[in-house]
């Protein structure tokens, strides 16, 4: 029994099933710090992703690929410290399950006990179904990504979207329901066309969130630094900006920066 964060029901993945049966929509952001996941948590999100786009909004690098399992962990840590009601999904990153499902599973006991998180995410379908199969086996919960795989991306050599034609689609379908029967309690289905994310959700009984899958699925995610307007570059037509974080926070260092300049700051009440 937890020994703290009591008073607040916390969603588990049998609450995420439950709004899949009543038709209630699931809201998944992405959340990388304590101070952050605070507020996305106490706005009443559902699940906070500790996403491997960490290494893109937190790192700056260009791909997923270089963040490592420690840094998954740290950030990880970090989130599920701040959380009193979500649940707390972390990725795997690359190099850590794929091939291997012994490794797999030892990342994963390593994201469940250091970082403290309610379930891991991977990406995949058939080619990563033993590793499903061996984390889940250890009582780990496992979230499914389908779709644009970003891990993926020089194999792909575009983030465009996938599935458009029969046979991926076919593959993509068939991946969703192996993962369904293999255990996993949700899939994210990335960057598909609407009809084909609606098919899925339809196909199988565990929550699809899709991110630029349309509104036939069951839930919705998004990066927050995307959402939130603190990237500027990315702009695919998926994503709806909720504000312009990256002007108002340039406005109010750019204040900052002119009263220290002018020796506006600190002023008599500033100071001891
Ligand atoms: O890493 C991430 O942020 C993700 C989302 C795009 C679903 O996997």
């Amino acid at each position: 029994m937890s020994i703290h964060k009591e008073s607040v029901k916390r969603v588990t993945t049998h609450v995420l099933s439950e709004m899949k049966l009543k038709g209630e929509k699931i809201s998944m952001l992405t959340s990388y710090d304590y101070s952050m996941a605070a507020i996305v948590d106490r706005a009443g999100i559902d699940v906070i992703l500790v996403g491997d786009s960490a290494s893109n909004v937190m790192a700056g690098h260009e791909t997923t690929l270089p963040i490592t399992l420690d840094q998954m962990i740290y950030h990880g840590a970090s989130v599920v410290r701040a959380v009193q009601r979500a649940l707390v999904v972390v990725d795997l990153p690359f190099g850590t399950y794929q091939g291997n499902s012994k490794e797999a599973l030892n990342s994963s006991i390593r994201i469940m006990k250091e970082a403290s998180a309610d379930a891991v995410k991977l990406e995949g379908g058939s080619e990563v179904l033993e590793s499903v199969n061996r984390i889940l086996s250890a009582g780990i919960p496992v979230m499914g990504h389908l779709g644009l795989t970003p891990q993926s991306i020089h194999k792909f050599g575009t983030y465009a979207v996938r599935a458009k034609e029969e046979e991926e689609a076919k593959k993509l379908l068939e991946d969703a329901k192996l993962l369904e029967e293999a255990g996993c309690f949700a899939i994210v289905l990335e960057k598909v066309p609407a009809t084909l994310a609606k098919k899925v959700a339809e196909s199988v009984s565990i929550p699809i969130i899709g991110i630029g899958a349309g509104n036939g699925v069951d839930g919705q995610v998004l990066v927050i630094h995307d959402m939130l307007g603190i990237t500027q570059e990315f702009s695919p037509r998926f994503l709806r900006r909720y504000h312009n974080l990256f002007a108002e926070i340039k406005g109010a260092v750019e204040t900052y920066i002119g009263d220290v300049k002018s020796k506006d700051f600190p002023n008599e009440r500033e100071q001891y």
